[in-house]
C-alpha cells in the first residue's frame, strides 16, 4: 500500500512557491489517501531548519506558523498526521544509521549543499552537509512510497532511493521501499517575480521577488504589478512561452492557482497585454490566498491549540516510526532487549 510523506522547513515565511509546489499537492494526497485508505503524513522539519542558524523564539513562531499554514491550506489533523520533526526522535535515530550508509561523495554532489554552503564550505555546519541523510530518514522511517515535493527537492528524493538501496544491499534485506518523488502540477518551480531565472525563495533578499502566504491584498497586487515581464502580449500557445521565463512563470502561477492547464489559460488570456493580465492574476491570487492567511492569523492567536494538534500528531507518527526503527536496529545488529 502507498504511503505519502512530505515536509517543509520552518525557517522563515512561507511563499507562494511552498504553497503551489508543496502544500496544495499535500491536500490532494490527503484526499487520495482518504479515498484509497492509506496514510498521509506531513511534518514541520525543525531539525532541518537548524542546519543554518535559527533564533530560538523565531523558530518556535515559524514552526507554529507552518502548522497554521498546513491547516489553513486544507490539511486536516483528523485526516492526515501533522507533527513536528523533533517530537519524533526516531527521525534523528535513523538518520544516524543513514550517515553511516551514505557516502561523503554523494553529499558533495547535492546542488542544495553547493548553493547553501557557498564558497566557504569549511565553515558550513556539519548538519547542513548531512542534511539529505536526515531527509532520507524522514521519508524511510515511515516506509514512504510517495513524496510530493517541488522540483528543487527531486535530487534529495533520488538520493533517498540510493540510501535505501545501499542499506538493503549491504544488509541483504528488502526492508526500505524505493520511494517515488511526485512532482506534479503547473507550478513545480515557481520563479522569482524579479528574475525569471531564479527560484522564488524565502531567503531572497528582496521581498518583492516573492509572494508570502501572509501578504495582504494590497501587497500581493503591488508585487504582481511590479513583477518583471517582457513587452509582448501573451501567446496563444505554450510554445510561445519559450525563452520568455517571466511570462511563463506568471502563466504557470495563474494555471496552478486556477487549477487549469497552461493550454486552457492561454486559450483565455492569449493576446492580452500584461497590463490586462496582471490585475486578473492578482485578483486570483488574493481570492485564493486571503482566506488562508486569515485562518493562519486566527490560529496564531491560539498557539496552545496548534501545540495540542501537533502533539497528538507526533504520537500517531511515533506509533508508525518506532517499530520501523526497532526493525532497522535489529537488521544492523544492535541489541534491543
Ligand atoms: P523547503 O522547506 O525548502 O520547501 C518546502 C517545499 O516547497 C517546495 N518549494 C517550491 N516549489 C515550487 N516552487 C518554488 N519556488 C518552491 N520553493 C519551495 C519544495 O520543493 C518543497 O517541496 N528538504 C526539504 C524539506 C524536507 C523534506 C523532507 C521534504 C525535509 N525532509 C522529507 C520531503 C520529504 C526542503 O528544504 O524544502
Amino acid at each position: 500500500t502507498p504511503r505519502a510523506f512530505s515536509g517543509i522547513q520552518p525557517s522563515g515565511g512561507l511563499t507562494l512557491g511552498n504553497y503551489l509546489g508543496a502544500m496544495r499537492r499535500f491536500v490532494d494526497w490527503q484526499d487520495r489517501g482518504l479515498k484509497e485508505g492509506f496514510e498521509t503524513i506531513f511534518c514541520m522539519v525543525d531539525l532541518h531548519a537548524i542546519t543554518v542558524w535559527q533564533d530560538p523564539d523565531a523558530l518556535r513562531r515559524q514552526t507554529r506558523e507552518l502548522a497554521a499554514g498546513y491547516i489553513a491550506s486544507g490539511l486536516d489533523p483528523a485526516k492526515s498526521i501533522l507533527f513536528n520533526q523533533s517530537q519524533v526522535p526516531e527521525h534523528a535515530q535513523l538518520a544516524w544509521i543513514f550517515n553511516c550508509v551514505a557516502r561523503v561523495g554523494w553529499m558533495q554532489r547535492m546542488t542544495q549543499w553547493k548553493d547553501k554552503a557557498g564558497k566557504n564550505q569549511q565553515n558550513a555546519s556539519l548538519g547542513l552537509f548531512a542534511y539529505p541523510a536526515l531527509m532520507a530518514a524522514d521519508i524511510l522511517i515511515y516506509q514512504t512510497t510517495h513524496v510530493p515535493v517541488g522540483e528543487d527537492q527531486k535530487q534529495h528524493v533520488e538520493l533517498t532511493r540510493d540510501i535505501a538501496a545501499k542499506f538493503n544491499h549491504d544488509y541483504g534485506v528488502n526492508f526500505f521501499p524505493m520511494t517515488e518523488p511526485v512532482i506534479e502540477g503547473a507550478a513545480t518551480r515557481v520563479m522569482s517575480l524579479r528574475d525569471g531565472s531564479k527560484k522564488m525563495s524565502k531567503s531572497d533578499p528582496s521581498d518583492m521577488a516573492r509572494i508570502n502566504m501572509t501578504d495582504d491584498a494590497d501587497t500581493i497586487a503591488n508585487k504582481i504589478r511590479k513583477a518583471r515581464t517582457d513587452a509582448d502580449a501573451l501567446p496563444c500557445e505554450p510554445k510561445g512561452l519559450d525563452d520568455r521565463p517571466e511570462a511563463r512563470n506568471l502563466v504557470n502561477i495563474f494555471a496552478a492557482l486556477s487549477d487549469q492547464s497552461i493550454d486552457q489559460v492561454l486559450a483565455d488570456v492569449g493576446g492580452k497585454q500584461f497590463s490586462e493580465f496582471k490585475p486578473m492574476l492578482s485578483d486570483l491570487a488574493v481570492a485564493k490566498l486571503s482566506p488562508i492567511s486569515t485562518e493562519m492569523a486566527r490560529l496564531m492567536q491560539v498557539p496552545d491549540e496548534i501545540d495540542a494538534i501537533i502533539g497528538k500528531g507526533a504520537e500517531k507518527a511515533r506509533a508508525i516510526a518506532a517499530p520501523v526503527l526497532k526493525d532497522a536496529y535489529e537488521i544492523v545488529g544492535m541489541i534491543q532487549s
